[in-house]
């Protein structure tokens, strides 16, 4: 045993070590020997012998081991140096790295809502049909469900079409008064000019006792917002519909490359819609279990933020990586 223990201390190599194990704990090795031994002993004998045989055992699997771990390092050493590889080596080429314009644009309006005291809060991805639509005032074949083109898993569970799904888990965990912003990815079956399957909203919330929020908060708040996102521009409030809010609104900026004039982005209207908005609809107060409560919301793609912002026509190219467009946002 002995002569062993210095072979595997003197090993220099991973096939020898191996035959060296096999020696030790093969079939035929010397373990499977000293145990067969063991079954013509008597009980005295063969306790001693067995406590002995362990110790050496539970060592020898310990030198192989240790000296297996040692004989890998070197080989990787080896193979690295063979190949003149240099971890340590400093490669001027990298470049510096920034946020993609979608992060800072998300950022930027962060700060903006953060400044105003409102929480951030966040959901899940993948969402159920309860919080995503049923609890949003959006009953199963409800046509506005087609507003939305959602990708489903299974087990009714699915990837959620907007942020507002969190309106709900905020208003199911906490009392108000709310004042929230949910930043966030949604999914929808879409892809063209101005779609992407995966995209960024952010998604707003005030809750407070009845009577103590009216619309003029949520127009001097969201033109406020505006101003400070995109400048001196002009903002327009236009009677839409949202199955979550009512009276809803959507919020238009007057067309930040002619300036109202009237252009091809604009499609010569002279107005770029860029939110939804609205009071929130006494349904969706129900759903949660909230009485003698009133509130707006708003929603927001930030995509289409960035795009406006950095003049960026074709909303595919913000998920394309592509170093060229990527670079400019250093
Ligand atoms: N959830 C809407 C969408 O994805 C956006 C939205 C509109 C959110 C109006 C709101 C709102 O909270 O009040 O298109």
């Amino acid at each position: 045993m002995k002569d062993i223990e210095k072979s595997i201390g003197s090993c220099d190599d991973l096939k020898e070590l191996e035959n060296l194990r096999v020696s030790l704990f093969g079939k035929k090795g010397y373990f499977a020997d000293a145990f067969a031994k063991m079954r013509t002993m008597g009980d005295e004998e063969k306790k001693q012998f067995a406590q002995d045989i362990n110790v050496d055992k539970e060592k020898f699997l310990n030198l192989l081991a240790h000296k297996k771990l040692a004989l890998e390092a070197d080989a990787i050493a080896y193979e690295m140096q063979k190949d003149g590889v240099d971890v340590t080596l400093f490669n001027s080429d990298t470049g510096v790295g920034a946020l993609h314009p979608v992060m800072q644009t998300m950022d930027k309006i962060i700060e903006y809502f953060v400044s105003m005291n409102f929480s951030i809060e966040e959901g899940p991805l993948v969402e159920d049909d309860f919080h995503n639509f049923e609890a949003l005032n959006l009953p199963k074949y409800h046509p506005a469900r087609d507003m939305q083109d959602t990708f489903y898993f299974e087990d009714s569970m699915l990837l959620r079409t907007h942020t507002s799904p969190v309106q709900i888990r905020t208003m199911l965990k906490a009392k108000p008064p709310i004042r929230m912003i949910c930043p966030g990815a949604v999914f929808r079956r879409d892809y063209d000019l101005t779609h992407t399957p995966m995209f960024h909203q952010v998604e707003g919330l005030v809750v407070q006792k009845s009577g103590e929020v009216s619309f003029a908060n949520l127009k001097f708040i969201l033109e406020d917002f505006l101003k400070y996102m995109f400048g001196d521009v002009q903002v327009r409030f236009r009677p839409s519909f949202f199955p979550f809010t009512e009276p809803s609104a959507e919020v238009d900026i007057s067309c930040i490359f002619c300036k109202g004039k009237g252009c091809r982005v604009c499609s010569h209207t002279g107005w770029l819609e860029v939110l939804g908005s609205g009071y929130v609809d006494p349904n969706v107060f129900q759903a949660v279990g909230y009485e003698d409560v009133s509130g707006y919301a708003f929603g927001l793609g930030v995509e289409r933020f960035a795009m406006l912002l950095h003049k960026i026509p074709d909303l595919r190219s913000l998920f394309e990586g592509d170093l060229r467009l990527l670079e400019q946002f250093r």
